[in-house]
């Protein structure tokens, strides 16, 4: 296998598992199986979004990635052909990569809520144009795919609930926040890892002519309540019967690991109240909302 100049991306890189064109189309097809068939989340995010008693909705979701939750909630609505149309979806997500492919693969039929990709932090919601200087409170958010695990530095989890309490509709509004099964502390000696993923080594893409993907893990290791995965993800063109790689990159994902109690302590302490606690197979979903 040889390794050749791209022209639109460095050959070898260190990044996240999100910033190039190639890996954010790479995270759709990895996960596709593991979303369809075990990970099941919209009908959860959706049977919430109906409790919400603001008129015409404001939901904000943080981390939305290629936008597969606000697809799956707008499938819904049609599905059970509820007009939504004077709805708001906000899907905010760091990586504008994420949100270039959210904009190409979202379908969004009549009757659909306005949606808007907007470029931004979890731990800078009040920021967030529509949302500046609270002009409006949003009624229902969701940080899904143990996204929120992500936020592994000290202080950004304190960070993120502040945010949250700041434009959140207090009282009423609602907060989903799910943490993978895979990164909850449940017992002692338990060896962390990201969920198990049954996808084919390399996956063939659907967008770029010839290109095929291959991810390799290299290392789960556990500091602390930090998980740290390394793994490789090269991104291949098949010529001439040959396979070349025109870009190599080296993952390092760094996740917080949680225990009920922790992430209960640390909503409670920012004004929240634990409303609703479900257990999915994959996930914990906690709902909150602000006591006042
Ligand atoms: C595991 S993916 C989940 C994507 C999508 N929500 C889903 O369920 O398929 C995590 C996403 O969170 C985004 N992300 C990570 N840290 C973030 C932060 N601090 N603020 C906003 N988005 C963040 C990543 O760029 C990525 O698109």
């Amino acid at each position: 296998m040889t390794i050749e100049s791209h022209p639109t991306a460095s050959v070898e890189k260190n990044t996240d598992l999100f910033d190039t064109p190639f890996l954010s189309e790479h995270y759709d097809l990895l996960l596709a199986d593991y979303f369809k068939t075990k990970l099941l989340d919209v009908p959860v995010y959706w049977q919430l979004l109906k409790k919400c008693t603001q008129p015409n909705p404001i939901l904000l979701d943080i981390g939305t990635g290629t936008g597969r939750i606000i697809s799956g909630l707008i499938a819904e609505a049609k599905r059970e052909k509820l007009d939504i149309s004077n709805w708001t979806f906000l899907g905010v997500d760091i990586s504008q990569h994420m949100l270039e492919r959210a904009k190409t693969v979202t379908s969004i039929p009549p009757k659909s809520p306005t949606v808007q990709w907007i470029k931004g932090s979890a731990q800078e919601l009040e920021k967030l144009p529509p949302l500046c200087n609270g002009a409006q409170k949003v009624g229902f958010i969701l940080f899904s795919a143990g996204a929120f695990s992500h936020l592994y530095e000290k202080g950004q989890p304190e960070q993120f609930f502040s945010q949250v309490a700041k434009v959140i509709e207090p009282r009423t509004g609602m907060a989903c926040i799910s943490i993978a099964k895979s990164f909850m502390v449940t017992e002692t000696g338990k060896e962390f890892a990201l969920p198990q993923i049954d996808g084919p080594k390399q996956i063939e893409s659907k967008i770029f002519p010839g290109v095929i993907y291959e991810n390799r893990i290299l290392s789960n290791e556990t500091d602390g309540n930090i998980l740290t995965e390394k793994r490789i993800i090269d991104v291949m063109r098949k010529d001439d019967g040959q396979e070349k790689v025109i870009e190599r990159n080296h993952v390092s994902s760094m996740f917080r690991l949680w225990s009920r109690e922790g992430f209960t302590k640390m909503a409670t302490h920012f004004g929240f109240e634990i409303t609703d606690l479900m257990e999915g197979t994959e996930e914990t979903y906690f709902t909150l909302q602000l006591k006042q």
